[in-house]
């Protein structure tokens, strides 16, 4: 898969992309990440990719042509799956969305900031509008960051562990089970009996009793749907 994101500010996406997981997907040739500065493809001498909004409102805009120049050069290189927008009135990123992003060849994802963007870009090239909850960042490098970490570890090979990635919390709508390793008894601090016992029946039981109460009592929302 390759990833290709468009920011004002490449500094904020260096280490979450360079890091553990992430690191190893590229490093793997599993998952390709391009981190484009929009102001590399402005074409002005202030290298401006920022203006004031039309109507008098407050805050800056970022502004179409260099966003434009960026992904249509990218356009013209290969085609794209979708074009995604991170914005806190998006649609809320959950697992399905990450499982479904996650088969994509080529992806782009463009980071707002300021006041927005000019809107002709999501009416023009954005086919995803992606929030990573209803809160307010100053701009949409650590959403992007937080979508890429979710997609690239569900490609296969990434994470070491295949059950893993399918194990997790929210895969099947419940919240996971608890993990223990050694020791045994730390302080008197005891490991659940039954994870000792060897009896591979009991223990997945075990774990299906202890996702159905956390999820029940944690996140009962995710019962209900
Ligand atoms: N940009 C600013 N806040 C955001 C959020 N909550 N989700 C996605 N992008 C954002």
């Amino acid at each position: 898969m390759r990833i290709d994101i468009l920011t004002v500010m490449p500094e904020i996406l260096e280490s979450p992309l360079n890091c553990s997981i992430l690191k190893r997907a590229q490093d793997k040739g599993l998952a390709e990440i391009h981190v484009h500065n929009l102001r590399d493809y402005t074409e002005d001498k202030h290298r401006k990719v920022d203006d004031y909004p039309f109507g008098g409102e407050a805050g800056m805009v970022m502004k179409i042509q260099p966003v434009d120049a960026c992904i249509s050069r990218l356009m013209n290189e290969r085609e794209y799956d979708d074009v995604i927008f991170m914005t806190p009135d998006g649609a809320t990123f959950d697992q399905p969305m990450a499982n479904s992003l996650s088969m994509a060849e080529n992806l782009i994802i463009l980071c707002g900031h300021y006041k927005g963007i000019d809107y002709r870009i999501r009416e023009h090239f954005v086919t995803k509008e992606i929030s990573i909850g209803d809160y307010v960042l100053t701009g949409g490098e650590l959403p992007a960051a937080c979508v890429v970490d979710a997609v690239v570890r569900l490609i296969p090979g990434v994470i070491g562990d295949e059950q893993s990635a399918l194990s997790d919390s929210f895969q099947d709508r419940l919240l996971a089970p608890p993990v223990y390793t050694r020791p045994a008894d730390y302080k008197g601090w005891k490991v659940p009996e039954v994870l000792l016992s060897g009896h591979e029946a009991k223990i997945m039981q075990w774990r299906l009793d202890q996702a159905m109460e956390r999820t029940r009592r944690l996140r009962p929302d995710l019962l209900d749907e």
